[in-house]
């Protein structure tokens, strides 16, 4: 029987499991299930105290800026002090570049120390020349002992410890190897613990792995405040930050930047980046206004459709899901009377965003629609609704602050669920549709839809 504090961690991926398994259920290996002892939470934090609500300090009140504003905006703005926060993203997307660039902002007023565990101290040296961080208060270490991190922590007091990457860090006590899922584990308690005590802001990189996951245990994702996801397209130079958890604000907000020659630039108004290579008159292509956290965001879905060269029909979708290309090409099929379902499809978004948001299934009908008939939705027309089985187009929330955005970058027609609240004075003639059909013979003419 198992103790009362363990529990069977895999060592491939991180499951837990209360009894022992000899093959684990997530990743399929064998044997790799072995025992950990839990630590009992009180033995992380200091002894137990329960304080009335009202005489909790505010956690909110402070936050360390640094000076990126999209890094902070995502956060919340700012890195909130004694909090642990786990940047994740794919090898070579940019983590290093982007807190090498926070730290060298930082360090022209504060202390920061920069613990390096992949790159060497003359390594990082040279990148922080090129992105003009070398700074006064940036602090580098090449170290990989967290034990190391805290007397260095406790001898420079810097206000944020930035840790390159957890999987390169060992804690003293734990045997295992760098990388391995209860040495990720032991370190990030190590660090949070340390974070809690001192105040100190944490961040800590973490690699994807090809999966998608944070590679090594995904009870990570539990232990920490924050986790931030940097993602780029490989040959597209912008690179999005966005949190898929955070304890003290959203997770909706979404921060942009390019990547150029001389590092991480910041996309204050992206809309206007995204649409700025559009391709104005071609069929296929209709703007949308999806809303990412506090900003609404303009974007080009891109479709086209063709023969099949052989077999069942492709669908190739980046930047939505191809589980939806396909409900939608069926919904113009049946609901429309597009004859499309057999045609091999292929719908694309600028500049790598991900519109998850239902509100751009209208657009992404209108795109096959214009495809379809190689009629080209005129240029200053944006769509926003979500279209249902039945070929319905259904509401989305705040529609004015979307189309708001849409007017000042120059849009006059907006396509809408007819259900949109009166909208005076967006500047804008509104199309009000109550289904894909109605839209497609308002936007592509009489015979849009056959
Ligand atoms: P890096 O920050 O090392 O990625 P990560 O830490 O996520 O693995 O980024 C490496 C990539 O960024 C590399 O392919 C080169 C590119 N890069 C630039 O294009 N410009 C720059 O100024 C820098 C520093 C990197
Ligand atoms: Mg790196």
């Amino acid at each position: 029987m198992p103790r009362d504090h363990s529990v069977f961690a895999c060592r491939g991926c991180g499951y837990e499991s209360a009894r022992w398994l000899g093959r684990c259920p997530v990743c399929g290996e064998w044997n790799t299930l072995t025992e950990v002892v839990a630590v009992p939470p009180a033995a992380i934090g200091n002894v137990p105290v329960a304080v009335p609500v009202g005489e909790i300090p505010d956690a909110q009140g402070w936050r360390l800026r640094t000076g990126l504003d999209e890094f902070d905006r995502v956060l919340g703005g700012g890195v909130v002090p004694g909090t642990l926060i786990l940047l994740g993203g794919d090898p070579g997307v940019g983590k290093s570049t982007l807190l090498l660039q926070v730290a060298g902002n930082l360090g022209r007023s504060e202390t920061v120390l920069y613990v390096t565990g992949e790159e060497s101290a003359a390594q990082v040296r040279s990148r922080a020349e090129r992105l003009n961080a070398v700074a006064p208060g940036l602090l580098v270490a090449a170290e990989s002992d967290t034990a190391n991190v805290r007397v260095l922590c406790e001898r420079h007091r810097p206000v944020l410890l930035i840790v390159d990457s957890v999987q390169t860090m060992r804690h003293p006590d734990c045997p295992l190897a760098a990388g391995s899922p209860v040495q990720i584990r032991e370190v990030t308690g190590d660090l949070l613990a340390h974070a809690k005590a001192s105040g100190l802001g944490v961040v800590l990189v973490g690699h994807v792995t090809k999966a998608g996951l944070l590679a090594g245990p995904r009870l990570l994702e539990h232990t920490v405040d924050a986790v931030l996801l940097f993602e780029g397209e490989r040959f597209s130079p912008f690179r999005l930050l966005r949190a898929l958890k955070n304890r003290f604000g959203s997770t909706q907000e979404l921060g942009v930047f390019q990547m150029d020659g001389d590092g991480l630039r910041e996309v204050p108004n992206p809309s206007a980046v995204f649409l700025a290579e559009r391709a104005v008159g071609s069929s296929g292509s209709v703007v949308t206004v999806s809303l990412e956290g506090s900003r609404p965001l303009l974007c080009e879905v891109q479709a086209l459709l063709a023969s099949p060269a052989f077999g069942s029909p492709r669908r190739t979708a980046s930047g939505i899901d191809a589980a939806r290309l396909a409900l939608l090409l069926a919904v113009l099929e049946r609901r429309a009377g597009l004859r499309c379902a057999q045609l091999d499809a292929y719908v694309k978004v600028s500049g790598g965003v991900r519109l998850e948001e239902p509100a751009a299934d209208l657009a992404c009908g209108l795109a096959l629609a214009s495809a379809f008939t190689e009629r080209a939705v005129p240029a200053e027309v944006v769509a926003c609704g979500e279209i249902g089985l039945g070929g319905e187009v259904r509401g989305v929330p705040r529609m004015g602050e979307r189309l708001a955005e849409a007017a000042r970058l120059g849009f006059r027609r907006a396509v809408v669920p007819a259900s949109a609240p009166p909208m005076a004075g967006v500047g804008m003639s509104l199309v009000r549709v109550r289904s894909l059909a109605d839209a497609l013979t308002a936007v592509l003419g009489p015979q849009g839809g056959a």
